[in-house]
């Protein structure tokens, strides 16, 4: 990728106009009778127009990213270290503060107002990974396990408790457990319930003063969460609005921090998260995608670049000297990926949490606003993103570009190992789904394409490329 994608050097005076017409825009919804609010939470397919950002610090970004309790009740120190002595040293990351510097990488430490040291997951819980031996910030944790009961491990650490400071903080943060547990279990290992567990946050909490309530002031969403795959952070260089649904309107940086929300109890507290969300944006806008680790066949490549630019560019954009991306949201009849993710968000059963945004002190810059399709997201990195679309039905690429090739039922293999020949990782094509397996342990490993959400269809632009030119793109890809 080169600098000119790099944030900052946007136009102004586009970007001003572009507020102007924001704010005409709101203005007339205030206004605007009940069908007003049904367009207020939708976006056309097509292309997403660009929203400007608040200015931030990369730098001070990570450090923010990296140490502040956004996430701000947890379980005691005392009794995490109890149950966990000792670090992996692989877990541990540079620019660490304090406690932080010996935490794994997706703990943030800080000290209550009781004066308890507690210990939360952070952002990186789900937004950064190993690969060939490095962490990687930004890369998503595909293999993330959110088939259990969290109540479990907050009754597990409950045993290591001592003293009445540290059962109060342990009691704030299982009384949130409580609330969220019955909407944040998926059926399959790797499926992510980040969604899910918005929604839920939203159900528990007044839009006004943010206070929580034990019992649900709005519909809860429904219970088990549509599986979604971890996007990874760097395609917010150029990507012009959030998430698959591109529901993520306005303020980017307000969006991130709605994370903060499982435990931010009063509007100060959000808006103390909120002084660094620009920084944080800042950050994640600045990463660049990890390099190919491997060797590349450089005139493969480039004849995988002619195909590619004569196939994929009109949704991907073009990479290299001088990069385009059109923030293009492909219609679901279009892609003919799974509709259950992108049709749960735009038939109106989610409205209530959109409404809920927008009478909530993060209303004023931001709009949950989805279209009916899915984005198609800048490839930059795209070999170290495995398993693919939305749902991560799709184990690799070389399956991808070739339907016929995609596993009704796979799971991955164990240890992890990356198959730089079909760029994934290996993984093993199984004859039943979920309903045959052994014990709840295989049940939840197996990736079964026939349950609703997780379906692999779609997407079949590259049937029609002959084998040469299938390898070619693919070759092409691990460029980028
Ligand atoms: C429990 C896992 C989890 C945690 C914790 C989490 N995220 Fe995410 N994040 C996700 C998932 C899943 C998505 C994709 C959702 C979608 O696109 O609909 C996502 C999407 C995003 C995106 C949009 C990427 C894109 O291409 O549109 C950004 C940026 C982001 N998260 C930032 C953050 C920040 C900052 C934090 C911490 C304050 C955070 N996330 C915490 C799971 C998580
Ligand atoms: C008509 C628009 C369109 C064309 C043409 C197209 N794609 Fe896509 N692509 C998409 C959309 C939309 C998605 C996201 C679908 C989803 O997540 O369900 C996607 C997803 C992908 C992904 C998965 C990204 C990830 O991390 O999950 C890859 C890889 C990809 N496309 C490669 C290609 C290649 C290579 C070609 C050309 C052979 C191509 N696409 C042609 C629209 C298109």
């Amino acid at each position: 990728m080169t600098s000119s994608s790099k944030p900052g050097r946007r136009p102004l005076v586009p970007v001003v106009s572009m507020a102007l017409i924001a704010l005409v825009v709101a203005a007339c919804d205030e206004e605007g009778d009940a069908d007003g609010a049904q367009d207020r939470f939708r976006s056309e397919v097509g292309p997403v127009p660009e929203t400007p950002q608040r200015p931030g610090d990369a730098q001070a970004g990570y450090r923010a990213l990296v140490n502040e309790p956004y996430v701000s009740c947890g379980m005691p120190y005392s009794a995490y270290r109890r149950l966990t002595p000792e670090t992996d040293p692989a877990d541990l990351l540079p620019g660490r503060e304090g406690r932080n510097a010996e935490l794994p990488y997706h703990l943030t430490a800080h000290t209550n107002a009781d004066g308890v040291e507690v210990v939360s997951s952070n952002c990186l819980l789900c937004h950064a990974a190993h690969f060939d031996g490095e962490l990687v910030v930004g890369l998503g944790n595909e293999f993330l396990d959110f088939t259990t009961d969290p109540r479990a491990l907050v009754n597990q650490l409950g045993a290591y408790v001592r003293g009445e400071g540290d059962t109060a903080a342990w009691q704030h943060w299982a009384d949130r457990v409580e609330g969220i547990a019955p909407y944040v279990q998926t059926s399959t290992v790797g499926a992510n319930p980040a969604t899910n567990l918005t929604w839920a946050l939203m159900a528990h909490r007044d839009p006004a003063t943010l206070a929580w309530s034990s019992e649900p002031l709005l519909e809860p969403p429904p219970r088990e969460p549509l599986p979604v795959s971890v996007p990874p952070w760097w395609r917010m260089q150029k990507k012009h609005a959030m998430f698959y649904t591109t529901i993520g309107r306005g303020d980017h940086g307000r969006f991130m921090l709605l994370a903060a929300m499982l435990c931010a109890d009063t509007v100060e507290e959000a808006e103390a998260a909120d002084s660094y969300a620009a920084d944080i944006r800042a950050f994640i806008a600045s990463l660049e995608p990890p390099e190919y680790p491997f060797p590349i066949d450089a005139a493969l490549a480039e004849e995988g670049r002619q195909v590619f630019e004569a196939t994929c560019s009109s949704c991907h954009g073009t990479y290299g000297e001088a990069p385009s991306y059109p923030n293009l949201v492909v219609a679901l009849d279009v892609v003919g990926t799974d509709p259950a993710y992108a049709t749960a968000a735009t038939d109106g059963s989610r409205d209530r949490f959109y409404e809920w945004a927008a009478r909530s002190p993060y209303g004023d810059d931001v709009r949950l606003a989805p279209a009916e399709g899915y984005i198609a997201p800048p490839l930059d990195g795209v070999w170290a993103t495995a398993p693919y679309l939305h749902n991560g039905s799709v184990p690799d690429i070389r399956s991808l570009l070739d339907s016929r090739l995609r596993p009704t039922f796979w799971r991955h293999e164990q240890p992890r190992d990356y198959d730089a020949t079909i760029l994934g990782w290996r993984y093993e094509r199984l004859e039943h789904g979920k309903d045959q397996a052994a014990d709840r342990e295989e049940r939840a490993r197996i990736y079964d394409t026939t349950r609703p959400g997780y379906g692999n269809g779609g997407h079949l632009f590259g049937d029609g490329l002959t084998d040469a030119e299938r390898d070619a793109v693919i070759e092409y890809l691990k460029t980028l």
